[in-house]
Parts: C-alpha cells; sequence; structure tokens
C-alpha cells in the first residue's frame, strides 16, 4: 500500500524557558488520516509542542510544516485558518452557551464576513448563518450529540462535554486536530466511550495528535507513538512497540521502582 501524504512534519524543535530546556530537539510526522500520540510523565514538554504547533509559543530551533508549508512562529489565528485547532488539557468551553452555540462557534472561526454584511444581516449573511447551522447540526448528528443540541453546556456530564469540545474543533474545518489529554478526569467507562468516539473520527477520516496518558486509550486508538521524557525523544513506535520498549518503561516506571526501594 502506498504510504499516506504527510500532512505534518515536526523537524527538530526545541523550546526553552530560561535554563530549563522543555523540549529539546523533537520530531514527529503526521500522514493524512492518522491517529498520532505523544506520551510522557509529567512535565515532559507535551503541551509545550502544541503550544509550539498553535502558535501561542515561538520555536527556538527547529522547523513545522504544515502541507508542505512552514508555520513555526506564525499567528495563533494564521494557524487555525491553515487548519490546525485543538483541545485544552482542562476543558475550555462557553458552558452558558448551548451546545449547538458551541459548535457554531467552531463553525464561525473559518467564516469571512464583511462588516457590512453582518451589521445589516444581508441575505447573503442569513443564508451563510443558515448554512452554518445546518452543517453544525449534521456536524452533531454524525457525533451523537445531536440530542443535547439545546443544552446548556455546563448541563453535560464530563464525558459529553469533552465530546462537545472536540466537535467545536471538528467544526473549524480543521485538517489536523490536537487533542491535550482528553481522556483527562474520565471515569474508565467515559474513556471507553472516548476511545470509540475517537476511532470513529478515524474512520470519518480526521487525521488526530494526541496527547495522553490513559493508556489504554492511546494503545487502542493510536497508529503511532512517540515518547518524550523530560523534553526528550527518547522512543518512537507502532503500539505494541512502545508498550514492550525498557526505555518507555524505565521513563514511567523508574519513579514507581525509586519509590518501592525507599520503602
Ligand atoms: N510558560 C512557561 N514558562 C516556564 N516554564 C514552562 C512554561 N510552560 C511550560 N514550562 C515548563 O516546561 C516543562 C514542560 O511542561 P509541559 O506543560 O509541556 O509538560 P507536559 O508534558 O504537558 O506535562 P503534563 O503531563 O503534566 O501536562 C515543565 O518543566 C514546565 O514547568
Ligand atoms: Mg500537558
Amino acid at each position: 500500500m502506498a504510504e499516506k501524504e504527510v500532512l505534518l512534519k515536526v523537524d527538530n524543535i526545541t523550546k526553552r524557558f530560561g535554563g530549563i530546556v522543555a523540549v529539546d530537539h523533537v520530531s514527529c510526522t503526521v500522514r493524512k488520516g492518522e491517529v498520532v500520540s505523544i506520551i510522557g510523565p509529567n512535565g515532559a514538554g507535551k503541551t509545550t509542542v502544541f503550544n509550539m504547533l498553535t502558535g501561542v509559543y515561538e520555536v527556538d530551533e527547529g522547523e513545522i510544516i504544515f502541507n508542505g508549508n512552514p508555520i513555526h512562529n506564525k499567528d495563533p489565528k494564521e494557524i487555525v485558518a491553515a487548519g490546525i485547532s485543538r483541545t485544552f488539557q482542562n476543558i475550555r468551553l462557553f458552558s452558558d452557551l448551548r451546545v449547538i452555540e458551541n459548535v457554531l462557534i467552531g463553525a464561525h472561526i473559518k467564516t469571512k464576513y464583511n462588516f457590512f454584511q453582518s451589521v445589516f444581516r444581508t441575505k447573503k449573511f442569513r443564508e451563510e448563518e443558515d448554512k452554518k447551522t445546518a452543517e453544525a447540526i449534521q456536524l452533531l448528528k454524525s457525533i451523537g450529540l445531536d440530542y443535547r443540541r439545546d443544552d446548556y453546556a455546563s448541563n453535560l456530564p464530563y464525558g459529553e462535554q469533552r465530546k462537545l469540545e472536540i466537535t467545536r474543533a471538528i467544526a473549524t474545518g480543521a485538517q489536523l486536530i490536537l487533542l491535550d489529554e482528553p481522556a483527562a478526569g474520565m471515569n474508565p467507562q467515559e474513556s471507553a466511550e472516548l476511545m470509540e468516539f475517537i476511532n470513529k473520527l478515524k474512520d470519518q477520516g480526521y487525521t488526530i495528535l494526541m496527547i495522553e496518558h490513559d493508556m489504554s486509550v492511546v494503545m487502542n486508538v493510536s497508529d503511532r507513538i512517540y515518547v518524550i521524557d523530560h523534553g526528550k525523544p527518547i522512543a518512537e513506535g507502532l503500539p505494541e512497540e512502545i508498550a514492550n520498549n525498557p526505555k518507555v518503561i524505565e521513563a514511567y516506571l523508574g519513579g514507581v521502582q525509586n519509590d518501592a526501594e525507599d520503602q
């Protein structure tokens, strides 16, 4: 089978905060339609990688190529417009807005109205609004959240709030969705549902780069996995390769073993 087209190529990116090298020459590749994960212990530099991908932080060294174009050190808005959207480690929703309104906020990021059209609510503007609403409903249906359409985001159970945040990221029309610990704070049943949800998105052709600590989610949804520890890349490979990699086991269990020795 021919290799899928490369969507994202991260080449040796580095980020320093004062004396700390938070991300130290990290590289990764994501092809269209893949689910790729970045894992590593707390403080490994995972979220910092996402913050460079989304233009929140400038890169000190290295390159980020998206769809063949360099995007490192671009403005966050330009990066969303280029087709990268994200969710956050701590859920960020408009909790006093309805589910459909949260999705429409995502959809509006890609709409370019001129001032006249929006202030005077021209026919073109209203048609565009109706189209956006229809698309948002369709998206909610495909994701299985349509029955919550008119509920306030704050009234959704935790697992569905996470799903809604992912849906809003998708509604921007992004080609690449970045998920920062989507299973954080979930109970085992919610994580299992999330796993199913991510696999469904993959079947629908979405491309996902995910940071996650829940190993059952990581091992069940990822095509490939990158591991970083103290900012440095330590391993990459297929889920079964990563699960059996001594360096990875050491990075995760080192602390636990030391604790055991201390007792
Ligand atoms: N804005 C910042 N200023 C200073 N140091 C920072 C900043 N952002 C991150 N760091 C540091 O960079 C390192 C990596 O942090 P990062 O949040 O990327 O880790 P992480 O792998 O996402 O961890 P976790 O699994 O706990 O979310 C940490 O030592 C952190 O304290
Ligand atoms: Mg993080």
